[in-house]
Order: C-alpha cells, then sequence, then structure tokens
C-alpha cells in the first residue's frame, strides 16, 4: 500500500539543482502544503496534499500536525566509521602545540587507532559501526560510506570490511564500505611503501572482488602516507580490476587531487592545501571535491577553499569525516553550518553538498532529491522555515527519518 506523508509545511525538492557549480537559494524549489507519496521504497509523487490525498484515497495517511520542512535524508560520503580507541591524547597534544604531522612520526596517530581497532573482534567492530551510523541516522544521515584504513594487513582489513558488513543488521542507515588499507604503511610492515601496496593490491583486491567487500578504493597521498608516484600503479591496478576511486588529497601540500583527475577518481577528499591550480583543475573535472569540515575544526587548519571550487564550477560535497584523529564530532548539519560562515555558502550549496551531489561523490544517483523515482529517503525538521535549519548550527534535529519509504524510531 502506498504511503503519504503530509502536510508538511515547506518541501525542499533539490530538484532540477545542477551537479556542479554555485547556487542561490532562488533556484530552491519550495513546495507548500505538500504531500509527499511513497511506494515500495521509492517517491512516486510530491505535491500538494489535498489534491494527493483526494487522488490517492487508498494510501496509507501519515498525518503531521503542526508545521515542518522535508528535505532530502543526508548522504555522509566520508567517514571512517570503524574504529577502535580514543586519540584524546593526540588532541590535548595538538593544542599544546604538536602537529598533526608530528604525532604521527612519532608513533602516535593512525598507527595509534591501528592497534587499538586491531585487538576488537569482528562482532565488536560490527556493533561500534552501527553505533556510529545510529548516532549519525537520527540526525537525519540516510547514507554513510564507511572506511577501512585501521587494519592495515591484508587479514585486517578484511576484518574491518566485513564489519562493516555486519554492522548493516543493526541500523537501518545505509553503510557503503571504501577499501583505505593504503591510508600509511603500517610500523610492522618491514618493506617498502610500493612492496606493501603490492602486496594489497596483489592479495587483498581479488577477495574484496569475490567476497563483493567493496567498490570503492581510497588513499592518503601525502608526504607522511604515500606519494603520488607510489600511489600511480596501485590506482592503475584498482581501475583495471573495475574499482571505483577516491582520494585523500591536498589535506596539507598537494599532489593528491592530480592523482584524482587523471585517474577520474569519483572525488577528491580535504583538499585544505589546494591552491589556483588545483582548484582549476578540480572544476573542469567531473570529480566531486570533497570539504571535510570536521578535519579542520579537529585540526584547527584552515577550511577547504569551498566557496572559490563552486566559483570556478566544481561539484563541492560535504562530509564529516568522522574519525578518532583528525575529526572526532561526526556531526555533519553543524561542520556544514560553520563551514558556510566562514566560506559563505548559501543553503542551496549546503544542502546540495550534503544531499546529492556527496551522493554524486559514492557514484549514486538514486538519491538526494525529492523526485519521482529517488529512493524515499527524507527528513523532516519542527520548523516552517527552511533557513532555520542550517541557523541553529545543528541544534534542530529532524523529529522524523524516513529510511526506503519506512520510518525510523528515532
Ligand atoms: O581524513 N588524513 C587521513 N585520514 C584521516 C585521519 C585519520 C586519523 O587521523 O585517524 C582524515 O583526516
Ligand atoms: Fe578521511
Amino acid at each position: 500500500m502506498p504511503k503519504l506523508i503530509g502536510p508538511i509545511f515547506q518541501t525542499l525538492t533539490l530538484d532540477k539543482l545542477p551537479i556542479k557549480g554555485a547556487l542561490k537559494d532562488d533556484q530552491l524549489e519550495i513546495i507548500e502544503k505538500a504531500g509527499i507519496l511513497i511506494e515500495d521504497g521509492k517517491i512516486f509523487k510530491v505535491g500538494n496534499w489535498e489534491k494527493l490525498r483526494k487522488e490517492f484515497p487508498k494510501a496509507e495517511i501519515f498525518e503531521l500536525t503542526g508545521e515542518f520542512v522535508a528535505i532530502p535524508g543526508l548522504v555522509d560520503c566520508h567517514t571512517h566509521g570503524c574504529f577502535g580507541g580514543s586519540r584524546a591524547k593526540d588532541f590535548a597534544m595538538r593544542n599544546a602545540g604538536k602537529t598533526y604531522l608530528e604525532i604521527a612520526e612519532a608513533g602516535g596517530g593512525i598507527w595509534d587507532t591501528v592497534s587499538e581497532t586491531r585487538k576488537h573482534t569482528i562482532e565488536e567492530l560490527a556493533t561500534i559501526t552501527a553505533k556510529h551510523a545510529n548516532r549519525h541516522l537520527s540526525d537525519g544521515v540516510t547514507t554513510i560510506e564507511v572506511k577501512s584504513g585501521y587494519g592495515l594487513s591484508v587479514n585486517e582489513e578484511l576484518k574491518i570490511l566485513r564489519a562493516i558488513h555486519a554492522a548493516k543488521k543493526y541500523t537501518s542507515a545505509e553503510l557503503i564500505p571504501t577499501c583505505l588499507a593504503a591510508h600509511t604503511k603500517p610500523k610492522d610492515f618491514s618493506g617498502s611503501n610500493i612492496d606493501y601496496l603490492k602486496l594489497i593490491s596483489e592479495e587483498l583486491f581479488p577477495i574484496l572482488k569475490d567476497e563483493r567487500l567493496c567498490n570503492r578504493i581510497d588513499a592518503f597521498v601525502e608526504k607522511s602516507a604515500f606519494s603520488p608516484e607510489e600511489i600511480n600503479p596501485y590506482f592503475q591496478k584498482a581501475k583495471d580490476l573495475g574499482f571505483d576511486l577516491t582520494v585523500h588529497a591536498d589535506q596539507f601540500s598537494v599532489g593528491g587531487s592530480k592523482v584524482a583527475v587523471a585517474f577520474g577518481a569519483r572525488s577528491a577528499d580535504h583538499l585544505e592545501a589546494s591552491g589556483k591550480k588545483e582548484i582549476s583543475l578540480l572544476a573542469q573535472s567531473d570529480c566531486i571535491s570533497v570539504a571535510l569540515p570536521g578535519a579542520s575544526i579537529g585540526l584547527g587548519n584552515g577550511f577547504s577553499p569551498a566557496r572559490e571550487l563552486l566559483d570556478q564550477g566544481a561539484a563541492l560535497a560535504i562530509a564529516s569525516d568522522w574519525n578518532p584523529g583528525s575529526a572526532p564530532m561526526g556531526d555533519l548539519l553543524t561542520q556544514v553550518a560553520v563551514l558556510a560562515t566562514f566560506e559563505k555558502l548559501s543553503t542551496a550549496e549546503v544542502f546540495a553538498g550534503i544531499t546529492f551531489r556527496a551522493a554524486a561523490a559514492l557514484g549514486l544517483s538514486d538519491r538526494g532529491k525529492l523526485v519521482t523515482g529517488a529512493l524515499a529517503d527524507l527528513i523532516l525538521f519542527p520548523t516552517s522555515d527552511y533557513r532555520e535549519i542550517l541557523y541553529h548550527q545543528g541544534k534542530m534535529k529532524p523529529v522524523e527519518v524516513w529510511k526506503l519509504g519506512s520510518k525510523d524510531v528515532l
């Protein structure tokens, strides 16, 4: 039986907004006093509530009392949500003057989280991942990318990716796994960076395919991790096997965005260090630029040049980068609201960046807009003015979260 939700004071469909470039708020399609008709987990029709009620008298009615704003379910296209331990000591050390890279070089940082994550069983990691996913879901995030990258051996990376799959039992948020075995060379591996990447591509990639564990390969291209020259053969192998690519690019130094564009990666994420050359390269490509304000806030670094990227014509998504090291907050709406004030982003640009543009970074075109045929992923906020959502900087939470046409219990 179809379901009909309404009446909704303002429904932002995000229909007709382009994938690339700057957006103004007057480009937002707003349907007032709307109903949303759902069938088989997809949106069947968005239109006038009274008319839809008459047109579909047999629909199961989910009548709302009060004033609400509906927007598509949010998509967080970059998280590291499967990890053990805490890095509170890194946070304190950074605030006392050490840099992220100095802490990593001294044996802390990512390696510390690897040691903690390796101590957990698959089932424990699944529970941790689901806990993060369910917190995100209650904040309105209905699709969540989750990277591995805290295992850093064939078996430990497999354990994490299997745990991400196992977490699906405990959450109705959709989890999209990505293999980030190329996060940094593990300290217990005696060969070179190239040897490590060769081992991963030869031994892990085929298992990822066989077990259908993930369709996406990520790499941290950075001085403390892997150089473009080291990543090129690794990405070539991944591409030949049919994986989608994404890059941790230009976080502290440039180089990664060029690799991303050269390989036709779905996205280049971070970009805090990107300059004019990198921005124009990204803007001229189909690669989605992903800003990660949570990492800028976590490390006290500047924000990615979101305004400039949009003005040059890039597709900008914004993600939480939720991880124990650089971005422990994991609150997407707070982070995008902060980025919007510093980078002067319109509400339309922010909403596009955490819905259909973020979905595009994951290679998904079936969600992120409230239009006929899209997945029925939507969230309702208790307000009559869509601008209130970002204005409250993450403190206004959705009152209803719908995933695939089912209302989640918050
Ligand atoms: O996206 N930059 C590399 N990776 C993560 C941080 C991982 C960590 O510090 O544990 C990031 O910021
Ligand atoms: Fe990251």
